[in-house]
């Protein structure tokens, strides 16, 4: 059962508020914390659909502004479902760096791999300028270091990407950045190396800093099974989740 809203802050849906399992903030206590661009939708589908149209927006926008769009893909099947969206989108592959905001330490070819799922899925067909993967020879803590170093020569220094893309695990994680770890903590480096708890362990990061630094966030959580872990993030209970929900970060929802 949701809590009701909070009649001083009326936009404060149970969103903002949570559910009995969780106790809300005061209406005070949330109005503190920087609110959520939270949207909530009916279906994954619809999620999709939108977080591609935003996504041309932002590349559109960069483009124009800049004469090329930055961008940071995610790896994740709710992400996946984007991908499949842009196919025909109306923008101009051809002024556009790709890059991970995390990856799995195997090659694209590895069916696991971040990179290797958004090339099959749309960047060989879309063909985009550039893509930068994260994995290259070498241990993750080689590939961190070498990829912050791509970053700061092809983006800028610091690297300041105009759009980050990220899902949601349903632990609560973003990116690579899993619940205890001591990366969550990393405030100067943009690239780490990180320890999945599940599936493959040798992980590859942007950090909070990086992902923050970007001149649009989008973040996308879709399943049920989120719902709890998202609430969790929504009370600020320190879950990796909860810096991106905090932020100026766009979120599309749908459980
Ligand atoms: C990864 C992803 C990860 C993913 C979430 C959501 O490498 O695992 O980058 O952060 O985005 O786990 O994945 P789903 O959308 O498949 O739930």
């Amino acid at each position: 059962m949701a809590v009701e809203p909070c009649e001083q802050f009326p936009e404060l849906s149970v969103w903002h508020l949570g559910t009995e399992c969780c106790r809300p903030l005061d209406c005070q206590g949330w109005k503190k914390l920087a609110q959520p661009n939270l949207v909530p939708f009916e279906s994954v589908d619809a999620l999709a659909t939108a977080a591609a149209e935003t996504f041309v927006a932002r590349a559109n926008e960069a483009i124009e502004s800049r004469g090329r769009f930055t961008v940071a893909l995610s790896g994740g099947s709710t992400p996946l479902r984007m991908y499949a969206k842009l196919l025909d989108a109306e923008m101009d592959w051809g002024k556009v760096d790709v890059f991970w905001s995390d990856e799995r330490c195997v090659p694209p070819s590895h069916p696991e791999s971040n990179q290797g799922a958004a090339d099959r899925a749309l960047l060989e067909h879309v063909l985009p300028a550039r893509e930068f993967g994260m994995f290259s020879q070498g241990s993750p803590d080689v590939c961190a270091v070498e990829y912050e170093r791509v970053l700061r020569s092809v983006v800028s220094d610091p690297p300041v990407l105009d759009l980050v893309l990220l899902g949601m695990g349903a632990d609560g994680h973003v990116a690579s950045l899993f619940p205890g770890i001591p990366e969550l903590h990393e405030e100067k480096r943009s690239v780490v190396a990180t320890q999945s708890p599940a599936g493959i362990a040798e992980r590859v990061s942007f950090t909070f800093p990086m992902i923050l630094a970007a001149r649009s966030v989008l973040l996308l959580v879709a399943g049920a099974d989120k719902a709890k872990a998202f609430d969790a993030g929504l009370q600020g209970t320190g879950l990796p989740v909860s810096r991106i929900l905090h932020s100026s970060a766009q979120v599309y929802a749908a459980f």
